[in-house]
């Protein structure tokens, strides 16, 4: 018997260890027998040289054909590009080049695993490890220092102090459970209640974010985006009150050349010669959709990139967003300024909330 390092007993290998390598160490153990290898299976692409080679071509083969879904993809996103009127455009667009690299990768690695599996050298080693537990030597000391460190700090004789500092740790992490609390809402209402009303009426007028000065239709030039209020809001003290009733009601008002508006029938009305308002707040979870791209006509939220495309309700056309964004009625009223027709006709935010009725319009 020898002793390593680690205080672990090594014995030499001999002619009972008949799966170890002549030479190799072998730890010692009395609690349990080494059941030892399996019988080693060979495989077909050994002893066949005919299969090694159809798997060697196999394998070539899954090689090119992972080269050729990459070309594809590469080709793939010039040949279908995305076309900004067609929606059905950046679904092939996106489709075609992510099969082409999904495929491509899937090729590449069942190429390679494959090769590993059946060519590479077909050898089995095996490793000697010195055992996990500590030498009875090691154990005794260790039990020691606890003994020690026990008697020393008075743990187990100071009972009141232990169970104090018992008590105290378990009562750490209580906090962090009331914080759940801020989960309901005080009233009861259920957040889809919450987010179908905001502060838009009938008559009330768009001001501008922060300054509440009203707008007139006059002042939106083709191109220009607002961040915009209901004037209602400027009323109101500034607190949380004001804060939470702003957060649903914020909106971006944006002015389109009219022909580029795809409008749907119903909401013909719902804008004002190219004028449209949208809530600015997200419907995947809630971030400030604030980045107009003029040229596209597409927001975009910073959050998680959810693009909504403004020429078509604000449809999402890209990101995690599940629907477009409410838009909010606007008209004029007698003295040329922009007001709302009424209120969102779906609640504002995270889709997630809006599961409960089906508010599409
Ligand atoms: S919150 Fe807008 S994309 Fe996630």
């Amino acid at each position: 018997m020898a002793e390593d390092e680690h205080g672990g007993e090594l014995r030499t290998a001999n002619s009972s260890d008949r799966s170890v390598d002549s030479g190799t160490a072998l730890v010692s153990n009395d609690a349990y027998e080494d059941p030892g290898m399996p019988e080693h299976g060979h495989r077909v692409t050994d002893s066949d040289p005919k299969k090694e080679k159809n798997a060697a071509r196999v394998i070539t083969l899954l090689f090119w054909v992972s080269l050729a879904c990459t070309l594809f993809a590469m080709f793939a996103y010039f040949i279908w590009p995305i076309d900004r009127e067609d929606i059905t455009s950046v679904r092939l667009h996106s489709f075609l080049l992510g099969a082409g690299i999904a495929l491509g990768m899937l090729s590449l690695g069942v190429g390679a695993v494959a090769w590993a599996k059946y060519l590479m050298k077909d050898e089995e080693l095996s490793e000697a490890r010195h055992k996990t537990g500590a030498s009875p030597a090691t154990a005794q000391r260790v039990t020691e220092i606890f003994a020690k460190a026990n008697d020393e700090s008075g743990f187990s004789r100071r009972k009141l102090l232990r169970n104090s500092l018992i008590t105290a740790v378990l009562a750490l992490p209580l906090p962090g459970i009331v914080l759940f609390r801020d989960l309901y809402n005080g009233n009861n209402e259920h957040p889809v209640d919450l987010l179908h009303e905001t502060m838009w009426d009938k008559g009330v007028r768009l001001v501008r974010d922060p300054s509440g000065t009203p707008i007139k239709a006059s002042d939106v030039t083709i191109g220009s985006a607002f961040h915009v209020i209901p004037e209602t809001l400027t009323e109101m003290h500034h607190g949380e009150e004001m804060l939470n009733a702003k957060a649903k009601a914020i909106v971006l008002l944006m002015r389109l050349p009219e022909d580029r508006l795809n409008e749907k029938p119903e909401r013909k009305d719902w804008s004002y010669h190219g004028i449209v308002a949208y809530s600015k707040v997200c419907t995947h979870v809630g971030c400030p959709v604030a980045l107009y791209e003029q040229q596209t006509h597409h927001l975009l939220c910073p959050c998680h990139q959810s693009q909504f495309d403004v020429t078509n309700h604000c449809e999402v056309i890209f990101g995690p967003a599940g629907r477009p964004l409410p838009q909010l009625p606007i008209e004029v009223d007698g003295e040329g300024y922009l007001v709302a027709q009424s209120d969102f006709h779906e609640p504002v935010g995270p889709t997630f909330w809006e599961r409960r009725h089906d508010y599409n319009v």
